[in-house]
């Protein structure tokens, strides 16, 4: 670890309480000159630190640089062996990981971006990735599974960003099938769930779940056909944690569900946070719109619906509309 990196998470465990630079230049071996050179080339990053007499160094709590150091820092311990990327800018972080995951790359291998140039989302749309205001992240899984339990991973997925959320931002969310956020009925967060089969043997090879959150984009910074439907967690306030923090916490909140998710226990919350359940919705299909009342959400995650002829429907895939918010 060099000493930049070992100052940056010395920093981060505290923050925002101060931190000796003599202290540190002690664990290190090093002087307290090259412990103030650290500090400086951390500023220049864009670290807000502070520097008090008597007192040492502090990160500021608004200080947001996504890194390493301050992610691992909130991974639980179980996860912290996996394999972190973190780019400053990428096309796009699903394009990555596919292309980490054919060259053999591990389960649990996260890749994160402060920035994407090319970010996608659903139906060949692109995915809105301003720099220093998102979360874009993906994330490499190995399941052994059928194709047809892939699905569960996307609203795993769901549940999973809703309680991360909650718990870091203290805000409630909820989901509008299959696998978009809402908050205060804005968009906050679409999936884009991905999956890489073997030909020969037609088992899954790697599943990638690629989450993008809109953590504090001002409402109007949003291109403005977006504008009436996207939101963000902290739109109009100082965010109370760092989305390194929320990163972490969407990992944590993940993989604990991904432990054993073919048993389906997380279906009951995604039920309970679900909005569109007994709504009037409108759904494409056989090129065309059709109006239903969507009844409930099936244990292999398709969403069933009853048709104005009084015929029953389970949807898998497509996108749905709901009138008062789409
Ligand atoms: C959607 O709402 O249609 C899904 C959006 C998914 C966006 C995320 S951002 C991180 C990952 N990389 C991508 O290119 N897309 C996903």
């Amino acid at each position: 670890m060099s000493l930049k990196d070992f100052v940056l998470q010395n920093l981060e465990e505290n923050r925002p309480s101060y931190v000796s630079g003599q202290q540190m230049a002690e664990m290190f071996q090093v002087s307290r000159a090259a412990v103030w050179k650290a500090i400086e080339a951390l500023r220049r990053d864009g670290y807000e630190i502070d520097s008090a007499p008597k007192k040492g160094y502090a990160l500021l709590p608004s200080s947001d640089i996504l890194s390493k150091g301050a992610i691992y820092h909130f991974l639980k311990s179980e996860y912290r062996s996996f394999s972190l990327h973190v780019y400053e800018s990428i096309d796009s972080t699903n394009q990555a990981a596919k292309k980490m995951a054919v060259d053999g790359a591990a389960e649990g291998t996260v890749i994160v971006a402060n920035t994407q140039t090319a970010g996608r989302g659903r139906m060949g749309r692109s995915f809105y990735s301003p720099a220093h205001s998102g979360i874009y992240m993906s994330m490499i899984l190995r399941p052994q599974t059928d194709i047809s339990d892939t699905v569960l991973l996307t609203t795993a997925a769901g549940v999973a960003v809703c309680r991360a959320i909650e718990s870091t931002c203290k805000k409630p969310c909820f989901i509008k099938w299959l696998n978009d956020i809402y908050l205060d009925e804005k968009k906050i967060c679409g999936i884009l769930t991905e999956a890489m089969t073997n030909c020969e043997t037609g088992l899954v090879d790697s599943v990638i779940v690629g989450i993008g959150v809109n953590f504090k984009t001002p409402t109007h910074a949003f291109p403005t056909e977006l504008q009436s439907r996207a939101g963000s967690i902290f739109s109009d306030e100082i965010p109370s944690v760092t989305r390194s923090h929320l990163i972490a916490e969407i990992v944590n909140e993940f993989m604990d569900l991904y432990a054993d998710f073919t048993q389906k226990e997380f279906l009951k919350e995604y039920r309970s946070r679900s909005f569109v359940l007994d709504k009037q919705i409108s759904y494409f299909a056989q090129s065309q719109w059709h109006e239903a009342l969507a009844l409930d959400v099936a244990d292999n995650g398709g969403l069933i619906v009853r048709d104005k002829e009084g015929k029953i429907h389970t949807l898998h895939s497509g996108e749905i509309t709901l009138r008062n918010i789409d």
